[in-house]
């Protein structure tokens, strides 16, 4: 059913994690996805002073996305600064989700999931598409 190479999924994280800069809780974070082209993206958190102003990994990702050329997530890993897999935040969820290929496999601290399964019944652009149609 899972024919990803998460091992390898994990290294990009584990390299993408070295551009952390997350000098205010020293708990830098990767992360790494497949698109649906077949094209591997990352990103790294991005701390501020102002510390709500934080950007989380996920952030970067999605920024990546969309600049090498838009698509839809495939998979995705997280990892933290032992490397060990990470849950994503509640916020990164609904980020992910939003830039999601239907059944988006996310590998998490209890086995692979899909993107359902780790935000279930998602609030998203459907909603206000429906909306907009009534
Ligand atoms: N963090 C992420 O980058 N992604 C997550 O999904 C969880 C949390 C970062 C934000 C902050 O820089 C650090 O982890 C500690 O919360």
């Amino acid at each position: 059913m899972d024919t990803i190479d998460w091992d390898a999924l994990r290294a990009v994280a584990n390299e993408a994690k070295t551009h952390a800069y997350a000098p205010y809780s020293n708990f830098p974070v990767g992360v790494a996805a497949i698109v649906d082209d077949g094209r591997i993206i990352s990103g790294a958190n991005v701390e501020n002073a102002s510390y709500g102003l934080t950007l989380c990994a996920e952030c970067a990702l999605v920024s990546s996305l969309h600049m090498t050329g838009g698509g839809r997530l495939v998979a995705f890993t997280c990892v933290d600064g032992h490397g060990d897999v990470l849950m994503p935040c509640g916020r990164c969820r609904q980020l992910l989700y939003e830039h999601s290929a239907p059944g988006m496999l996310l590998e998490t601290v209890s086995g692979v999931k899909t993107i359902d399964e780790v935000i279930p019944d998602a609030f998203g652009p459907r909603h206000l598409e429906d909306y907009r149609a009534e």
